[in-house]
């Protein structure tokens, strides 16, 4: 186990102390992120888009998650790593759930798995949690459910939707979630959410009151630039610097002055 553990989280927020989490999907960023001081490491299946150039979360696979997974688990000690189940893994039939979390746990040394969805989704975290597999929730706007709503706005602004979101986040922590995201929601009920319930809220887009940060690596640091939600901050401009180095490598390459004397046998 690593150092962070899901106790230390429960923890963290009993004192008050925010939570920081971030996505990486490699190697060589997870060390960064790792090195930086970064409490919990997301393999997000948000690695459909930023790493394969999918317009969804759909058409990653539980393989390619394992695959993202292994490569960052190796360079990880002391944040504690959560891997997203992909879409098609576990909804609807609790055992392909419990096999699918299994195939994760054992593959990648991660510790931990997170999945979307409130009640449709409760038997089958309770089979993963009887297995002793640590489960994260994730609330409010649901990629993977994209096609049931058609547009990535703001959710649970209606009383009903609030209500129902409220209800899940309860069904998660009775069931025995150590956390849960709350993805794209008014911060006021990002605010009642974290107030009612024990276990640590991690918002990304879900105001200032819940009780931890995810954002997406490469929209934070900038490597994005066309995606810009209000509730990205930009970090650093990668895009701008990368291109710029790009620029002049593919420059001195044309202009011959790469490489000079001290740069060969
Ligand atoms: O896949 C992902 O990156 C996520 C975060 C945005 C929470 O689920
Ligand atoms: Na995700």
């Amino acid at each position: 186990t690593r150092v962070v553990t899901t106790y230390r989280l429960a923890e963290m927020k009993a004192r008050g102390e925010k939570i920081s989490m971030l996505t990486a999907y490699d190697y060589s960023m997870a060390r960064i992120v790792e090195s930086a001081g970064v409490d919990v490491i997301l393999v997000g299946d948000s690695a459909a888009n930023v790493m394969a150039g999918h317009e969804t979360t759909l058409p990653i696979t539980l393989d390619q998650m394992i695959y993202h997974a292994r490569s960052v688990t190796r360079a990880v000690k002391r944040a504690l790593v959560v891997v997203d189940m992909p879409f098609g893994t576990y909804q609807g039939n609790s055992k392909e759930a419990l096999s699918s979390a299994i195939r994760i746990m054992k593959e990648t040394e991660a510790d931990a798995i997170k999945l979307e969805g409130g009640e449709e989704v409760l038997e089958s975290v309770g089979r993963i949690l009887s297995a002793g597999i640590p489960v994260m929730g994730h609330l409010g706007l649901t990629p993977q459910s994209i096609h049931k709503y058609g547009t990535y706005t703001v959710r649970a602004k209606e009383e009903a939707e609030a209500q129902k979101l409220l209800r899940d986040a309860h069904l998660l922590e009775e069931a025995g979630c150590f956390g849960i995201v709350l993805e794209k929601i008014p911060a006021a009920l990002g605010a009642r959410v974290a107030g009612e319930l024990r276990i640590p809220l991690i918002g990304i887009g879900a105001g200032n009151s819940v009780d931890g940060q995810v954002l997406v690596i490469h929209d934070m640091l900038g490597i994005t630039t066309e995606f810009s939600p209000r509730f990205l901050r930009r970090y650093a401009d990668l895009h701008t610097q990368m291109m710029a180095g790009i620029q002049n490598y593919v420059a001195d390459v044309k202009s011959g002055a790469f490489p000079n004397e001290q740069e060969q046998y």
